[in-house]
This record gives structure tokens, sequence and C-alpha cells, in this order.
């Protein structure tokens, strides 16, 4: 499964002080904690000697510690401590597989498995460094839909009039003008998107039409920045919003939205809770869309001339192939 090989979003740094705390990524249980210097760590959430969940446990003098029997792993993984037989050094094979962590975006990532050789990069996103714009995150959203269908509605400005309505969109504005569709190295992206939207933001107080580009960067990872309001593009500066999605199962998923906005002045709750009305205006929709996985063959479902972005996502996710939350 190639999805095994990228990173994965699944928790928010904040969410991880200590540990441990459990996740799931890909159909597998996850245990993230802190050893002693901070550092996080993920391991399989299931202890090698009878099986009990280890994010019940806790972190014991720079190690995770079982629920259960109290044996504890190191850093590493390995067993350096059964209790009940205090003499007894624990041998190599006694240990818990690790996955590979990073922090980032506000995030926790997790690599399943890394393949021999090669180091594989986190999604980028450009706005991250961009030190005139504002971080923030939303979410976790535990959504009931696959991570591509919840990528495809990211892609997707045809929608705005009727689940955004007075929002980001208007029924009596639902025609879209052409926009650029090309693949780059890591994914695909559409350029010179336009609408007209009632309330594109926080300040909005009359429509505007907005001008977006969106651009999938990992199977599982958006990006859409915009340039601002009044059309000038301001030595060149766009806000941006990162779509991160956790797979927890193939039709199940954990989402964040991570904003980078040239708005220092707004709360992190007002900034959030923009950002909150819109996605929640999208999940019902989300979660009511069967297959719950995302059809790649382009026979399962129409389309018209507007989603051709959508059709360009599908066709890398096959390039890819992506097997979890498609079919
Ligand atoms: Fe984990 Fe026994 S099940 S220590
Ligand atoms: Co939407």
């Amino acid at each position: 499964m190639m999805e095994k090989n990228q990173w994965h979003p699944v928790a928010l740094i904040s969410d991880v002080t200590n540990g441990p705390v459990g996740v799931r990524l890909l159909g597998e249980d996850v245990v993230l904690w802190r050893d002693a210097q901070g550092v996080a760590k993920a391991f399989v959430d299931r202890c090698p000697h009878r099986g009990a969940r280890f994010s019940l446990g806790r972190v014991n003098e720079g190690n995770l510690e079982c629920p259960y029997h109290g044996w504890q792993f190191s850093t590493t993984g390995q067993c350096v401590k059964v209790p009940a037989v205090p003499g007894f050094t624990p041998p190599p094979q006694h240990c818990v597989k690790s996955f590979g962590v990073q922090e980032a975006y506000g995030l926790i990532w997790v690599q399943l498995e890394k393949p021999e050789g090669v180091d594989v990069p986190l999604p980028v996103f450009e706005a991250e460094g961009d030190e005139r714009l504002r971080k923030v995150n939303c979410g976790p959203y535990d959504v009931q839909a696959s991570a591509p269908r919840i990528i495809e509605n990211f892609l997707d400005m045809s929608h705005f009039g009727f689940v955004h309505e007075g929002w980001l969109g208007s029924r009596d504005t639902t025609e879209m003008s052409p926009y650029n569709v090309e693949t780059t190295p890591t994914g695909v992206k559409a350029t010179n998107c336009k609408a007209v939207q009632p309330i594109s933001n926080l300040h909005s107080t009359k429509p505007a039409e907005v001008h977006y580009t969106y651009e999938v960067t990992a199977p599982y990872t958006a990006l859409l920045s915009k340039i601002p309001e009044d059309g000038t593009t301001k030595d060149g500066w766009r806000e941006a919003i990162g779509l991160f999605i956790c797979p927890m199962t193939p039709t199940t998923s954990r989402v964040w939205f991570r904003l980078a906005v040239a708005d220092f002045e707004s709360s992190d709750d007002k900034l959030q809770a923009f950002q909150h009305t819109i996605f929640t205006q999208d999940q019902p929709v989300l979660e009511s869309q069967l297959p719950k996985e995302l059809p790649l063959d382009p026979r399962a479902e129409l389309h018209s001339s507007a989603d051709r972005m959508s059709s360009a996502y599908r066709r890398y996710l096959k390039g890819c192939g992506v097997t979890f939350g498609v079919c």
C-alpha cells in the first residue's frame, strides 16, 4: 500500500503533551507519546505481551508503560523492564514496532513504512514559512467519509451556490468560468479559478470576486491560496488554507485545516468559527455521498466540464496507485 510510505497527520501537536494518546491511521491503531526530552514517538498501540492497548497506560521515566502488567518500552520500542521479574533483561525480540514521527504545521505526522533508502518528504505547505501570514489550526473534525471524497469537495467550487449559499456563493452566480488544470511533480493544480462570494471571509462587507489556486500536493493533502479581496497581489503574497487529512479507515477520516492569513487582529476563535461554519455546511453532504470511497473509474459517476479538477485528482490518485479510500 503506497499510502503507508507517505506521511499523514494524526493529531494536533498540542494534543500530545506527554501521552500516551491513541490514534488510528490507515486502519492501524497507533499510540503517540513523548520521551523524557519531549520528542514525539509513535508505536503500534498493542502490547506484545498480552495485547493490551498502550494508550490506556502512561509514560513512566521516559518509557512507555503498558497498563496491564507494567512492562516498559524505551524510545526505540525495546522492552526494558518486566516488573514481575525484576532480574530479567528482556532480549532484543521483546520489542514493539515503532513508526516515523515528525512535527509540522501544528500537527504530528506519522509514516507507517519507510521505503528502503528513500526519504519521503512531508506534503509541502509553502505559506508556512511566510512570516507575513499568521497560522491557525482548525479541527479535528471526525468525518464519516473517505479522505479522497473530502479532498475532492475542497477542490470543488461548483457547490458553493448550493451548500454555502449566502457565504461562499449564491444561486444567482453559479456559472463557473473556465479554469486551468495542470499536473505538477507532486500532484495536480488548478489556477485562475474565480468565484463571486457574498462573504468570502470574516471581514467581508460586500460580495467580492475571489481568485483561487487549488493544489493537491499528496494523496490526502490539498491547498488553496487566494489573492486578497481587492485584487492587488501586494508583493505576490497570498493567503492560504491547507487541508490535512488522516485516513483512519477507508470510509472515516480526521480532518484539520491550517489557515495562513494576513489577519493578525482577530482572535483564533473568530478565525476558526468562520472555517467551522463552512466545513459544517459541507459535512452532511460529504457524509451522504455513496459510495463512501471515491470511484476512480471515470464511468462510475457523471461529470461536467466544471469537474475538470476533480477528474484530474482522480487520475492522479490512480497514477500513484492509491488504494485506501478509493474504489
Ligand atoms: Fe502489556 Fe502485559 S499486556 S504488560
Ligand atoms: Co464546501
